[in-house]
């Protein structure tokens, strides 16, 4: 595990000297605001996936595949801007949100300049050109995919009730498991892996993505502001369809009287709520399983440093705390 935190670590300095270096001295709003959040850290996640999928399938290659990591960065970001305006969130990677220090119409415009320029610079992957094509189409797929999670995301909060479990997860997997999908298996079809390799780091990506989201949920509940850097219990009181509240009803617990702002003390009577009755246990295990099935897709792949990189991320999803 630490080696991976040390890869972790420096792959994450890689990709902020690379933004840094393309965004860190634009003018004009416009440019600031869709800079401010790409600038202000991050885990750099994705970008990780990308490049150690591209190494896993030909090692070496990940070198020449910076442009990509960082425009899955850019989408990632991009979204991010879009997602703050949507859940009403004022604190996102430790600073205020771009419409908050803004304005919406800024942040929907800062956001589409993310988007775009995220194809740009995609398409400057050093790469044979069939492979540019195949990843350009994916991530255009995937942006698709991204909007239709997003907006069931968003139905979700008024349908309440009828919301399943299944329909969480497929919400999930297009709002989040998508793009790590998408960073795994363009870096491996920028690599030149193979359909049968590309098709595995989908699957591993799409797995792993949905255990990260749900325990982005359970971040959302249990840790403070100033480890999550987000506003904290946002999908209480905005109403949301996680895991956590359909694994709730299934027990007959009632969430959406904690559909308001919250204080502390209301937070924490949830959390004992939710502990108390095996929920938090439960939603937990619904993550691991998906880890678990992320992983056995890698073993298709040649042992390497950097497959076990790959399965130890999926690991570090379920552990880590921001
Ligand atoms: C947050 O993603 C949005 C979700 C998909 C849950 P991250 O937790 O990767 O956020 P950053 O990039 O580290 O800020
Ligand atoms: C959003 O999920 C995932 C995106 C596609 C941006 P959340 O709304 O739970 O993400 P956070 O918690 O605000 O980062
Ligand atoms: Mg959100
Ligand atoms: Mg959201
Ligand atoms: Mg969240």
């Amino acid at each position: 595990m630490s080696d991976l935190k040390t890869y972790l670590e420096k792959t994450a300095e890689q990709v902020d000297i690379a933004l840094e270096r393309n965004f860190g001295d634009v003018f004009g709003d416009l440019y600031k605001a869709s800079a401010h959040l790409l600038l202000a850290g991050g885990k750099r996640l994705r970008p990780a996936v990308l490049l150690l999928a591209a190494n896993a399938v030909k090692p070496g290659r990940a070198d020449d595949l910076i442009t990509a990591a960082i425009a899955v960065e850019m989408t990632h970001t991009f979204t991010l801007i879009h997602d703050d305006i949507m859940d009403g969130d004022v604190t996102r990677r430790g600073v205020p949100t771009v419409h908050t220090k803004w304005d919406e119409p800024t942040a929907i415009l800062a956001g589409d300049v993310l988007y775009a320029k995220s194809f740009e610079y995609i398409t400057h992957a050093l790469a044979e050109d069939r492979a540019r094509v195949k990843a350009v189409t994916l991530l255009a797929r995937t942006c698709t995919e991204i909007c239709e999670g997003q907006h069931q995301d968003m139905a979700f909060e008024q349908k309440g009730a009828e919301v399943e479990e299944a329909d969480y997860i497929e919400m999930a997997g297009k709002k989040t498991g998508a793009l790590y999908a998408a960073a795994a298996a363009i870096g491996g079809t920028l690599a030149g892996g193979n359909a049968m390799q590309v098709d595995a780091l989908y699957q591993y990506g799409m797995n792993a993505g949905i255990a990260f989201q749900i325990q982005d949920d359970l971040i959302d509940l249990l840790a403070p502001p100033e480890t999550s850097g987000k506003d904290r219990a946002s999908d209480l009181r905005e109403g949301k369809q996680t895991l956590i509240a359909i694994i709730a009803r299934e027990k007959d617990l009632d969430l959406s009287k904690y559909r308001h702002t919250l204080t502390t003390t209301e937070i924490d009577a949830a959390i004992a709520e939710l502990e108390g009755a095996g929920v938090v246990d439960e939603v937990r295990r619904a993550a691991e399983e998906r880890v678990a099935t992320a992983k056995r897709a890698l073993s298709v792949l040649p042992e390497s440093m950097e497959r076990t990189y790959l399965e130890e991320i999926a690991d570090y999803f379920l552990t880590r705390s921001f």
